[in-house]
């Protein structure tokens, strides 16, 4: 073993010092230069062995090879087992400081919303909420209602029929379609229960059309029915008006036009002041100051006759609105937004 040999070592040591980035690496580094059978510890475990003169130098040499192992051990050592132990507590580490991760939870749909202020409105005033189902069949939709066979009234509605076997052949009753109003539930309802009677039916309804800012293939209505002894036009005037009312929280003004509905006789098309202008008129109400909001009427005789109830001794009136009282509510000019399930969109509200 010459001094030579000794210095390639202390080369040797040197890199693998630089490379050690584990706990464990510097361990080995150890064993195999100091351990028992080490390099260095050999060397100095022979130094008998060599001639005099070598042996001091050697000597020397070797025992600084050794402090300086040991040294650097001891320093590489506790650097590296800081950072272990700075990387192991980080993935622990609970910073009580951060702002919470803010869980997503969801809300109620606009409409939904809608709906259930509706509904609170009209049962503070003693209507019942009443349910019918979504695939109809022609006669609650069409027949019972008034609208006269092959009429093009039936086609004004942009129908859904649903595909049936040898359906020219089956009684209006069988032929299936998706309800194109809620009109039809007045007729369920009357065909099971004596008036007199105040009812609400909001439900989603169907139709054929192209869709644009104003109009959903499926969209949403609340049908509205009072059966009594004396009811009036004007207390169908004083019900919207206090449903408008409590519904915008504010005064609304509502006007009445005549309009043409089978199942209904007078019938109106019903106006709003325009809640965005004040009537003053503006782009959404087209300069006039009203907003078209629903449909209404008397209930037609041969409507409560279909329905099993004698009109010569009940009337009353109906009323069929649909999402745009929510698209005023909310300042909302097309209705598509509320069924894209955007939630840019619904998360506003
Ligand atoms: N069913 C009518 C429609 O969908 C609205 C309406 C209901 C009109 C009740 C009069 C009475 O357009």
């Amino acid at each position: 073993m010459s001094i030579k040999d000794l210095k390639s070592i202390k080369k040797e040591i040197q890199e693998s010092l630089e490379s050690a980035k584990k706990a464990a690496d510097l361990n080995n580094i150890f064993k195999k230069y100091l351990g028992k059978k080490g390099k260095v510890s050999l060397i100095l475990r022979n130094l008998s062995s060599l001639p005099k003169e070598e042996r001091t130098l050697v000597a020397k040499e070797a025992n600084r090879a050794k402090d300086l192992l040991t040294r650097e051990i001891d320093d590489r050592l506790k650097e590296i087992s800081d950072k272990e132990i700075l990387l192991a507590e980080r993935g622990e580490w609970l910073d009580v400081t951060l702002p919470g991760k803010k869980p997503e939870i969801g809300h109620i749909h606009p409409l939904t919303e809608n709906l259930n202020k509706c509904i609170d409105i009209f049962e503070k005033m003693g209507f019942s909420l009443v349910y019918g189902p979504e695939l109809e069949d022609e006669w609650h939709n069409f027949d019972a209602l008034n609208f006269p066979p092959d009429h093009p009234a039936r086609e004004m509605q942009d129908t859904l029929f649903i595909k049936q076997e040898k359906r020219e052949s089956l009684s209006s009753k069988k032929r299936l379609l998706m309800r194109t109003h809620t009109s039809p539930v007045q007729v369920r309802y009357m065909l099971k229960n004596k008036p007199p009677f105040k009812i609400i039916v909001p439900g989603r309804v169907f139709r054929n059309e192209a869709t644009d800012a104003s109009h959903e293939v499926n969209f949403y209505q609340i049908e509205g029915l009072m059966v009594g002894k004396n009811i009036s036009v004007a207390n169908f005037k004083a019900v919207v008006e206090e449903f408008y009312n409590s519904f915008y929280e504010k005064e609304i003004k509502v006007r009445l036009r005549p309009s043409f509905f089978p199942f209904t006789e007078p019938s109106f098309e019903v106006d709003m002041q325009c809640t965005i202008c004040n009537g003053k008129g503006c782009s959404v109400c087209s300069q006039t100051g009203w907003l078209e909001i629903m449909g209404a009427g008397m209930v037609h005789p041969n409507v409560l006759e279909n329905s099993g109830i004698d009109s010569s001794k009940w009337q009353g009136f109906a009323f069929g609105m649909g999402d745009r009282i929510a698209m005023m509510r909310h300042k909302i000019n097309d209705v598509r937004l509320f069924y894209s399930g955007d939630l840019r969109f619904l998360n506003q509200f």
